[in-house]
């Protein structure tokens, strides 16, 4: 690949068939570093994205695969809470283990970078400033909702409540979960803090807003036709139909001015005077990521950032972002809002967006722990790699939701990967050194039946090229599949290990063309399984680099000599689907009917609480007031009055003497004009009866509990 430039306008010719070819830059979302990866990520972003940068490699396309960590946002100040770890400690645990695993599973990025580094916050508080200076934003004064005792706006999701649009309780301030509607913090009926699990008051604050209503016009013209500015920008029958119909639908319900910063401390702050506690809203800089990526990327490998981005040295470049279906708002509307603004850049040629994958007859899900984890899976199978990809990649959710069950990884595995690829493979080589002494035989007259295969071969890459042009991988994958089958079938129907007795020169040219198959194999592997191709290169001790020699029956050279023959699939026994199966049940958690924990606390907050035994002394009812009972308990270090909201469930004469659970050192409170000096501690189930946490042993009053 030669790249030279006229003027500022670069061109790259193929150095294998002289052909000026598209450039690429491609993006797989950015992951947020608030947890570890799971098998439907993988499948429905990251696996295709990756075989989509190999098959251009070998096609000799220039190309850049840019990702990278998500590490701002509520999803990550969330998390720090829960984990009760600061956000910069969960950031770089939740990189770690990620970058790990991409890099155990042979994912190719040229960069995988992080929006935490000092770069990405340059890169896109100058965006942000670029397009506020020319006046891109309206500031806004506005009502927002405001949690009082945490001092905190509730945005995203620090806030849930009732979805306005389909009534479901527990959607976010940004999005409801169940319809998918975009909502705001103020749509919610009955909003509640996910911080303090109280009512928020509305307090004013000022932000900026991206008025997205007033880009309705251009963006229908180039969603649907690809046309922008007059000039057609990319052919809108490429781009998948799921994702045209969610942005049209976006687009045609109204687009409305959407927040492009939030009240928070951990972010990119605003770049602008008087915006203290301020930072960038993550979707405005997480796609900003890419940019600062392929910068950290250029300066690391001598290549010219601007040439992977701006219009002006990127001319026949195309920019591609695979995701998943939650994110095509964000890559098809207002990251190309912003890019439009600014001015400089170019605008995605296509957004292949992924629907999603289940999980054994259910969805993944990071809170019930509903998950294979990509990084316990290549702990666990490390020899495993290239099987995961091939099933994956067989049910990947291209079009529709797709369903992983390890009974069919299994199935897969066994019967394509193994069964046909494998024992096609063996066979060949198998016979080789034991007919020829592992020397590739001469090939004598092809027969109408040898004739047939060669043409079907030839076929293959031109069936292959098409799909993974139009991101149709899955499909591709079949194709790539498909030497091996011809493969198995040509020699399962000749029987060279029986013929050898009677016709050894036939023979000779039927392991001639079964090796040439073999040779292709590990030309198409290289796509979808690169650990296979890599076996398979060593095995017949030859490798090709080029997409263009895929479909060639002269690859190996009569008299060529091949290395040593290995398996190169074992068999998946049931033992492994039983142990992942109830692996996944018993690490499960069920879906449960009580309240789900509460955030991590530091084990100093839990030794400030003086928790001891005490015993009720005297129990009476508090007047005008049903639930209440005013007692004296008995705590060993004195007698106190303490009102407990039980008399629903007790009447005072039967819990005279009972040995209670009591929280000595609450702030002592008023309750219906009674002092109340402690709390009486309860278990309480789903129907809301209570029962006193009984001690074992009756140690009687006074012991405290540790
Ligand atoms: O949905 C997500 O996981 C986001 N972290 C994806 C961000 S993609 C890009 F914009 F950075
Ligand atoms: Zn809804």
């Amino acid at each position: 690949m030669n790249s030279k430039g006229t003027g500022n306008r670069p061109f790259f010719i193929c150095y294998l068939c002289g052909m000026s070819k598209a450039t690429y830059t491609v993006t797989a979302a950015l992951p947020y570093a608030n947890g570890p990866l799971h098998l439907g990520h993988v499948a429905g972003v990251y696996l295709p994205a990756d075989i989509f940068v190999r098959f251009l490699r070998m096609n000799g396309h220039d190309v850049a695969f840019i990702c990278g960590a998500d590490e701002h946002g509520a999803a990550i100040t969330l998390r720090a809470k829960k984990e009760g770890l600061s956000p910069k400690d969960i950031v770089d645990k939740y990189d770690g283990i990620i970058r790990q695993a991409f890099s155990d599973f042979n994912i190719s990025f040229d960069i995988f970078h992080r929006t935490s580094s000092e770069l990405h916050h340059q890169t896109s508080a100058d965006f942000f400033k670029r397009l506020h200076d020319q006046g891109q934003f309206t500031e806004e004064v506005s009502e927002q909702y405001f949690d009082e005792e945490f001092e905190q706006f509730l945005a995203d999701r620090y806030i849930t409540g009732t979805c306005p649009k389909c009534q479901s309780a527990g959607a976010y301030g940004d999005q409801c979960e169940k319809c998918g509607s975009d909502l705001s913090p103020t749509d919610l009926i009955n909003p509640i803090s996910t911080l303090s699990g109280k009512t928020p008051v509305l307090r004013t604050t000022s932000h900026w807003y991206l008025p997205m209503n007033q880009h309705e016009t251009w963006l229908k013209e180039w969603i649907q036709e690809g046309i922008l500015d007059g000039e057609q920008q990319h052919n809108p029958k490429e781009w998948r139909n799921q994702v045209i119909g969610q942005c049209m639908s976006w687009i045609n319900g109204g687009l409305r001015p959407r927040a492009m910063t939030r009240d928070l401390d951990w972010g990119v702050k605003v770049p602008l005077p008087g915006a203290d506690g301020k930072v960038l809203y993550v979707w405005l800089d997480a796609p900003i990521g890419y940019i600062s990526a392929t910068k950290q990327w250029a300066l690391d490998n001598g290549k010219d950032w601007e040439q992977y981005w701006l219009k002006s040295k990127a001319k026949d470049r195309k920019l591609v972002h695979f995701i998943g279906k939650d994110n095509i708002v964000f890559h098809a509307i207002i990251f190309p809002i912003l890019l439009k603004n600014h001015g400089d850049f170019i605008l995605p040629d296509n957004v292949p967006a992924y629907e999603f994958l289940n999980l054994e007859g259910d969805k993944f899900s990071t809170s019930r722990n509903w998950a294979v984890w990509l990084h316990e899976y290549i702990a666990a199978y490390p020899d495993k790699i290239d099987e995961l990809k091939y099933v994956l990649s067989a049910i990947a959710p291209e079009t529709k939701d797709a369903e992983f069950t390890w009974k069919e990884f299994q199935t897969r595995v066994n019967s394509e990967l193994a069964d046909i690829m494998g024992n096609f493979v063996n066979r060949t080589l198998v016979l080789t050194n034991k007919y020829y002494e592992g020397k590739v035989p001469a090939a004598g007259a092809y027969t109408p039946e040898d004739a047939l295969i060669i043409a079907q071969i030839e076929e293959i890459p031109n069936r292959i090229s098409k799909l993974a042009y139009a991101y149709k991988l899955r499909e591709a994958q079949a194709e790539m599949m498909q030497f091996a089958r011809i493969g198995n079938k040509y020699l399962a129907d000749n029987e060279p290990w029986k013929l050898v007795k009677t016709d050894p020169a036939r023979v000779e040219t039927i392991m001639h063309l079964a090796l040439q198959i073999t040779a292709n194999l590990q030309i198409g592997c290289q796509l979808f399984l690169p650990a296979t191709a890599e076996k398979l290169s060593k095995m017949l001790n030859a490798s090709w680099a080029h997409f263009s020699d895929l479909g060639r029956t002269d690859l190996l050279e009569a008299g060529h000599q091949i290395g040593e023959v290995q398996i190169l699939f074992a068999k998946i026994e049931d033992a492994l689907v039983e142990t992942e199966v109830a692996k996944l049940k018993a690490t499960a958690a069920p879906t449960s009917k009580f309240p789900p924990m509460k955030d991590a606390i530091a084990f100093d907050d839990f030794t400030k609480m003086d928790l001891r035994m005490g015993t009720i002394l005297s129990a009476q009812k508090v007047e005008k007031a049903d639930k209440l009972l005013q007692l004296t308990v008995d705590t060993g270090i004195d007698h106190r009055t303490i009102v407990s909201g039980i008399a629903e469930h007790y009447a005072p004469e039967d819990i005279i003497g009972k040995t209670v659970l009591v929280l000595l050192n609450l702030e002592p409170r008023k309750i219906r004009g009674i002092e109340s000096q402690g709390m009486i501690l309860m278990a309480e189930n789903e129907e809301g009866k209570l029962s006193f946490l009984a001690s074992e042993k009756e140690f009687g009053a006074g012991p405290s509990v540790r």
